[in-house]
């Protein structure tokens, strides 16, 4: 297992639509690893395969608590939201490749995802709260969106000017 850098806002591979999985190998479960190892030492709770530059539709999340140590943990190959719930909810949202910028976005409170395991076999999940905000905003990640996305044009102008102040810091 590998710790990989992650790439930041800028990199024009967050903004691209990554491509299906057709594989199901030693090579992707290897990767996926990578992924947990990654996410877990930049101490996120969700990481998708384009934030380490790879244009690939995977995604892994942990938001397992003490509360729930079972669940919560799994990598999802080739992910679709299948169903969301009309009703929505606001919660603040970070991002490993924005690191410093936080917002609250507004999503679907529940939504129903389908997607294959790291052995290619078919899995369908409910998930809300932490988990369904994770789920989506890592989707989100594969079609080229970022939280900055999902917000008012006035936040989006305020976090944005926020990151460029921070870049200019960690450079000087
Ligand atoms: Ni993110």
């Amino acid at each position: 297992m590998a710790i990989r850098d992650i790439v930041l806002l800028g990199d024009p591979v967050l903004r691209t639509p990554a491509e299906a999985v057709e594989s199901f190998d030693d090579a992707l479960r290897s990767l996926v690893d990578d992924m947990f190892e990654t996410m877990y030492h930049a101490e996120g709770v969700g990481l998708a395969a384009p934030q380490i530059g790879l244009s690939k539709r995977i995604l892994v999340v942990d938001v397992r608590d003490d509360d729930d140590p079972a669940a919560g943990r799994f990598a999802v190959v080739n992910p679709e939201i299948v169903a969301v719930s009309k009703e929505t909810e606001k919660a603040s949202e970070g991002c490993l490749s924005i690191p410093g910028l936080e917002e609250l976005v507004e999503r679907p409170a529940v939504v129903e995802v389908r997607g294959f395991d790291v052995r290619g076999t078919p899995f369908t999940v409910e998930a809300s709260e932490l988990l369904g905000r994770a789920l989506q905003h890592e989707i989100d990640h594969l079609d080229g969106v970022l939280f900055l996305d999902r917000v008012s044009a006035l936040k989006r102008r305020m976090l944005l000017k926020k990151w460029r102040k921070l870049q200019d810091e960690s450079d000087a």
